[in-house]
């Protein structure tokens, strides 16, 4: 069984959906989730994992140099020593120390086809350029920009969204499926 730490920053539902496949889902038997990590510590994601019962730990990255912050991480992570590390609305850039650390053990969604769109506001993105459908993507994260190695891309219908809410809301729901199909898959290595 493949041993998870779960990175977030802020509210954590694809965290949370994670969680559920692993306790009663999809992922039951494959793996097993040893913590989830904000770098925020008001993140409402750290509440819900706190709820299903998973450790949680915080290192603030505000107000301390990003070099300071990615090196206690990266300390942090070593001692946790995940199989894989899930990032899940995790906003900060990893350093390329933390990544040559976990070379194809690192994982992220993004809420676009990496090919077409890359770092934020992927929702908004698709939305402003009345896309009919947009896509999510999983990928494996390197040290470029949403650049990784792609692991899946899942179709939105977006067609009869008429806010940016909409189109979030629809998006998410995909993720929320999605994204535990893909970790399955990486995790029984098919
Ligand atoms: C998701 O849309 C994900 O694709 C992106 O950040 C958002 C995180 O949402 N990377 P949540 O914290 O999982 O609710």
């Amino acid at each position: 069984m493949k041993k998870i730490t779960i990175l977030i920053s802020g509210r954590g539902s694809n965290m949370q959906a994670i969680i559920r496949n692993i306790q009663s889902g999809i992922l039951k038997e494959i793996c097993t989730i040893q913590s989830v990590f904000s770098n925020k510590k008001n993140a409402a994601g750290l509440h819900k994992a706190s709820k299903l019962g998973i450790p949680t730990h915080v290192i603030a990255s505000k107000g301390i140099k990003r070099k300071i912050y990615n090196a206690l991480l990266l300390d942090w992570l070593k001692n946790e020593n995940p199989d894989f590390i899930v990032l899940a609305g995790y906003m900060k850039i990893l350093s390329p120390e933390i990544i040559q650390e976990f070379p194809k053990k690192i994982i992220n969604i993004h809420p676009a086809d990496t090919s077409l769109h890359q770092g934020l506001h992927g929702y908004d993105w698709a939305f402003e350029n009345k896309l009919k459908t947009t896509k999510v993507t999983v990928h494996y994260v390197d040290e470029g920009l949403d650049t990784g190695k792609v692991i899946g891309k899942k179709e939105v219908d977006i067609s009869d969204c008429k806010t940016i809410e909409d189109v979030e809301q629809k998006g998410l729901k995909i993720e929320h499926k999605f994204y535990s199909e893909c970790l399955k898959k990486i995790f029984e290595d098919k």
